[in-house]
């Protein structure tokens, strides 16, 4: 069971709406590939290279994977005139580039995209694969508490951006439980935009408790070294209602 591609259908308008969300990512990112001291990142689900792009100034290479063509297509011209960068539409579920790096990072809360416990585990297991000696792997994703899982019972307004034409967009969400999969949501997602179009979309994702998370990392020889409740750096309570995790081989 995939994640549906179809909030992934444009770059474009990805980055039009989320260009400059990933503030705190970049610079929790950057700061952590100094202390490492790593010159090298592969960005697992990197989209548009929204995060991969800029960290890659200081690095002597950056690889960005993801399994949506249109979002690898815009990451791959956003950064034609840069050198040491590459992206690649790879399944992040069974990819292999056959070398490693000091720094895997997941960000856009894309750790949820992995439905099937199968699906999560063999990710897991590439990413590993990928991370170099003493490598670290840092990702994102909320967690399975009463408010990440209330459903709505229709569309609701959740945002608004100016789309790559220049025209108001107004998005609306509605989110339902999958009917087949526990602790997984489904988030309907209607864009109207101003000269009357509509666009639906929908994407899956599962919340996993922090004993999950911590138990799938331990079963492909992964552990969860540190935890914040967001990219900030907050300190992680029991409260917490998302995590960033830092993690290492075992
Ligand atoms: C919310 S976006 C985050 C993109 C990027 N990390 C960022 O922070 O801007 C999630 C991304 O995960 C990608 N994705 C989901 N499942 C995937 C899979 N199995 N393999 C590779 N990419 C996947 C989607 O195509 C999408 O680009």
């Amino acid at each position: 069971m995939k994640q549906s591609k179809s909030e992934f259908w444009s770059g474009e308008e990805y980055d039009a709406q989320y260009g400059k969300a990933y503030s705190n990512e970049i610079s929790f990112l950057h700061d952590l590939l100094a202390t490492y001291q790593a010159s090298s990142l592969l960005d697992v689900c990197c989209g548009t290279g929204l995060v991969t792009i800029p960290l890659s100034n200081n690095l002597s290479r950056a690889v960005g994977i993801d399994f949506s063509s249109p979002m690898v297509e815009f990451a791959i011209e956003k950064s034609a005139a840069v050198d040491n960068i590459s992206f690649c539409e790879m399944d992040a579920v069974d990819f292999n580039l056959g070398t490693q790096f000091d720094v895997v990072s997941m960000t856009g809360n894309a750790f949820q995209a992995f439905i099937s416990n199968a699906d999560f585990l063999s990710m897991l297991n590439r990413v590993k694969n990928h991370m170099g000696d003493n490598g670290v792997f840092v990702f994102d994703a909320r967690l399975p508490c009463p408010e990440n899982l209330e459903v709505t019972s229709g569309y609701q307004y959740w945002s608004s951006y100016i789309s790559p034409t220049g025209e108001k967009v107004n998005v609306y969400g509605w989110d339902s439980a999958h009917p087949q999969s526990n602790d997984t949501m489904v988030h309907h997602v209607r864009r109207d935009y101003e000269n009357g179009d509509q666009y639906h979309s929908k994407i899956e994702l599962k919340y996993r408790s922090i004993d999950e998370i911590v138990s799938c990392l331990e079963s492909v020889g992964l552990q969860l070294v540190r935890c914040y409740a967001d990219w900030k750096k907050t300190p992680f309570t029991k409260a917490s209602k998302r995590i960033v995790g830092v993690v290492s081989a075992l």
